[in-house]
């Protein structure tokens, strides 16, 4: 047939997956998308730990795989390509990966295709949508955070992104810091919705800056001090904490909105026949976040494109289908393929 079926695995982060992707069809098809996470083997210690994710991804990366052909109810005899993340990431995950992958496409004859992570989350939207080159992509979750000008599968300019932090892993902090529960994004955005924003007034770092670039790491120290300040006999009231991550979520909210503002004016540049602003990242869950991207976007006269969040965060659907275009490009990898913590697309 002309359809070309890939499966794709994902180890980068916290989060091991594997999927099934059939492209060639009029849209591509997802047959199967497993996603299994890590947070509660991370909780304890305020973050992800790269030996402990690299453990688990190595023990579960299989398993994902089996689930993903089982689900799509297929064998690897019916699998055209094996694509594997290979970077960038935690190096300890990215090789449990690759190598998992390397022993798929050696033991059943198949083809290898490495793939950059960031590739796959900003071709998302044309595994989803069949959105249209040029398009413009905001990458914000707990690890990235960029706006990409994709003009191919292979054809990406980064017009600016985060020079420190990343948003969620702002949210991530300001939620330890207020003791509320981790993931910090979902706490955060719950707690702001109870506050004043305009209690604390926080700094919008580098929003007097010209260009694309953003900062987040300033934040949180004044959410730091805006905590000390308020902090009596070790604690704080229900209310301050609410207005806190109120005035938090709308400094991002502000630096986002207007960062976006300016890099859709660059992309506009380019006379798109369709103009589309696309999201993907976690912290597009937010929904004050998204509802600013929105106006931003509507106000440019460009259409806003998120994913479904299962697809907006990590797994290896995005893997697969960007595995699917590097396949159909003439792309392959040979055994030598390297796991790589850096990887600039
Ligand atoms: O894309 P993702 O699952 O993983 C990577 O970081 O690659 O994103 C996870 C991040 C976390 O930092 C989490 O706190 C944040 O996305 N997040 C949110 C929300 N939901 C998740 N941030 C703000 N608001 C949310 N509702
Ligand atoms: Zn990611």
């Amino acid at each position: 047939s002309d359809t070309t079926t890939i499966l794709g695995i994902e180890s980068s982060c916290d989060d091991t997956a594997a999927a099934i992707v059939r492209v060639g069809g009029a849209v591509p098809e997802i047959l199967s998308s497993v996603v299994d996470g890590q947070t509660e083997l991370h909780d304890a210690y305020g973050g992800v730990v790269p030996e402990i994710a690299a453990r688990a991804h190595a023990e579960k990366v299989d398993l994902c795989v089996r689930a993903a052909l089982d689900t799509a109810g297929i064998g690897l005899g019916q699998v055209d390509a094996v694509a594997v993340t290979a970077g960038p990431g935690l190096i300890g995950g990215v090789m449990s990966g690759v190598m998992c992958a390397k022993g798929i496409a050696a033991g059943a004859g198949l083809p290898l295709i490495g793939v950059n992570h960031l590739a796959g989350h900003a071709l998302t939207p044309r595994l989803t949508d069949a959105v249209e080159y040029p398009y413009l992509m905001l990458l914000v979750s707990g690890g990235h955070c960029q706006f990409l000008l994709v003009e191919g599968a292979e054809e990406f300019t980064r017009l600016g992104g985060t020079i420190d932090d990343a948003p969620g892993e702002a949210f991530d902090k300001v939620a330890r810091l207020l003791a509320l529960p981790q993931p910090g994004g979902p706490s955060v955005e719950a707690e702001a919705a109870l506050g004043d924003a305009a209690r604390f007034k926080l700094p919008r770092p580098l929003l007097d800056r010209p260009g694309c670039d953003m900062s987040f790491s300033g934040l949180k120290t004044a959410v730091l001090r805006a905590r000390d300040g308020e902090m009596q006999e070790g604690r704080l009231s229900r209310r301050v904490r609410a207005d806190i991550c109120a005035g938090f979520q709308a400094s991002v909210c502000d630096v986002l909105g207007e960062k976006t503002r300016r890099a859709l004016e660059i992309y506009l540049e380019q006379a798109p026949a369709r103009p589309v602003l696309a999201v993907a990242g976690g912290v597009a869950a937010n929904g004050p976040i998204r509802a600013r991207l929105m106006q931003v976007a509507e106000a440019a006269g460009a259409a806003f494109v998120a994913p479904p969040l299962r697809l907006c965060t990590d797994n290896a659907a995005m893997i697969a289908y960007a595995g699917a275009e590097r396949f159909a490009r003439g792309h392959r990898d040979g055994m030598d393929l390297a796991a790589r913590p850096r990887w600039p697309l």
